[in-house]
């Protein structure tokens, strides 16, 4: 079959010829099958990237950042302090109240390949769990349902998915019953996939002999995916004015934190962030940075380690705010934002992709060896009229799973410790005795924070075997009226 027109003069603007060659070497399945996936691609995209890196250009290097010199960190709210210019009693109340409006929707991001936890499927269904082998899936629903119950209002979620993930996610809610969340107030979309180049020649790369390597377009690709699939009109039917976007890998976060979400909204801010004082200058965050009221994250991979090393005369890091990436958007800064193309910006990650060689075989990389593009939702904070920054607590909101078992750090040993250790606090906040070396830990389903706990365990009682707290049948608990009456909305 010959190469349909309008593909052939893509290919030949965007300089591609290898996938012309890999064509006349197919049979006629093998080229349907190519050409079905070559109508599928999103070509305003596949211009964009090639536009950001030529045949001939060397490995693209990290913008310049030399303005780094006249920036600093932040100045951040800090949770529980009645030093910030919000007080956290305003802040608990009014996020409070907009949580009982139903004014807050959940954007669960879950697109990524997880390509270094080397785990079968998506992440989220990583059984994370220490005692109860719950996934991050569970854990993270489980959350927005203890919210759900305590203010009596379901929390619209939507879930971003990518082609790798999107089948077996879906499928995964559906056999574990959405989790306990109402299914109506859950929206999955699918983030849109660009292709990967050859670091060196900017030529496609193959999957297979029919099918061109492509990847998502990274957790940035939330903004347009969730628009275009009509996921922001229905967060707005749903009520909801203020959006909090988290990601998949971290079962210690609060995303809907009434404090949190009182700074956000006290502050009038078009976007807060969450972030922790980052442990050592080499910690794998971005950090955020501030420069004439502009803030702007800038990513581990990006900083050189000079400026990552600075410290300021007290000792403490000059870029201290480490992003665990929850962020707070109103809604319609998140519209504005979608109507403008250029919003997010491109940026090309260097990356080791399995290659298909001419004689058939696959050839895995030791080192980086192909481009793949990406767009980063934390690059709205330039564009946001106002922006405000809170600390949390890392022992309390800050454990991502990345690596695999035996890894130094973020492995699931490292997270589950930190799980424990977090169960261990709020039990004995609750005036809950914990033996040395049992392992507790809290169902998030039933257990929003310690004021729950004596649901379920009462005061002065000593814990001497492994327990899920929350499994058990609660001594008394109150289920607000009006979230049965909601959740058939
Ligand atoms: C990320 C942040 C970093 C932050 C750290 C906190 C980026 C670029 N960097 O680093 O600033 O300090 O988390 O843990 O985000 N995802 C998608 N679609 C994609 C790519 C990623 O949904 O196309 C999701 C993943 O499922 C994951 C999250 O985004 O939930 C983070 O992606 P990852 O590549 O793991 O970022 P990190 O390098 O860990």
């Amino acid at each position: 079959m010959q190469l349909p027109t309008d593909i052939a003069d893509r290919l030949r603007t965007l300089d591609q010829p290898s996938i012309v060659q890999a064509w006349h070497s197919l049979d006629d399945q093998g080229q349907q099958r190519l050409l079905q996936q070559m109508r599928s691609i999103e070509w305003s995209l596949v211009s964009e990237c090639l536009s950001l890196s030529k045949p001939g250009d060397p490995v693209p290097q990290a913008a310049s950042l030399s303005w780094l010199h006249q920036a600093r960190s932040p100045q951040a709210l800090l949770m529980g302090s009645s030093s910030n210019h919000v007080l956290p009693c305003d802040a608990l109340r009014t996020g409070r109240h907009a949580l009982s409006r139903g004014a807050i929707g959940a954007i669960l991001l879950a697109g990524g390949q997880g390509t270094r936890l080397r785990a079968h499927g998506p992440k989220g269904c990583y059984p994370i769990g220490p005692v109860s082998k719950a996934s991050l899936y569970e854990i993270l629903c489980g959350k927005l349902l203890a919210v759900a119950r305590r203010y009596g209002r379901n929390v619209p979620l939507a879930v971003m998915t990518s082609c790798a993930t999107d089948d077996d996610t879906r499928q995964y809610f559906e056999n574990h019953s959405f989790f306990g969340l109402n299914s109506h107030h859950v929206f999955f979309f699918c983030q849109q996939e660009v292709p990967v180049l050859h670091a060196t020649d900017k030529q496609f790369m193959l999957e297979t002999p029919d099918h061109i390597a492509m990847a998502p377009d990274g957790h940035g690709g939330m903004l347009t995916s969730l628009a275009h699939r009509g996921g922001l009109d229905w967060f707005v039917s749903k009520g909801v004015e203020q959006l909090v976007s988290f990601q998949v890998d971290n079962p210690l976060i609060e995303p809907l934190s009434a404090e949190f979400l009182g700074y956000h909204l006290l502050s009038k801010a078009e976007m807060t962030t969450q972030v922790v004082r980052k442990e050592n200058p080499r910690e794998r965050v971005g950090v955020i940075v501030e420069r004439d009221r502009t803030f702007q994250i800038v990513e581990y991979s990006d900083l050189p380690h000079l400026i990552a090393d600075e410290r300021l005369s007290n000792g403490c890091l000059r870029f201290s705010c480490g992003s665990i990436a929850v962020h707070c958007f109103d809604i319609s800064f998140m519209i504005r934002m979608s109507h403008n193309r250029s919003a997010l910006p491109f940026h090309v990650v260097h990356k080791a992709v399995p290659l298909l060689l001419s004689n058939g075989t696959i050839q895995v990389p030791e080192n980086p060896n192909a481009l793949k593009f990406e767009r980063f939702i934390f690059d709205l904070l330039p564009q946001a009229e106002r922006v405000s920054v809170v600390e949390v607590d890392r022992n309390n909101c800050f454990a991502p799973l990345k690596n695999p078992l035996g890894s130094q750090s973020d492995g699931p040993e490292h997270v589950q410790r930190s799980m424990l250790a977090k169960a261990r606090a709020m039990m004995e906040s609750a005036g809950v005795h914990v033996d040395d070396g049992i392992p507790i830990e809290i169902d998030c389903a039933h257990i929003l924070d310690v004021d729950d706990i004596p649901h379920f365990i009462a005061p002065g009682t000593r814990m001497t075997a492994p327990t899920v707290v929350g499994r058990s049948i609660p001594i008394s608990i109150t289920v607000s009226e009006t979230f049965h009456k909601t959740q058939g909305n």
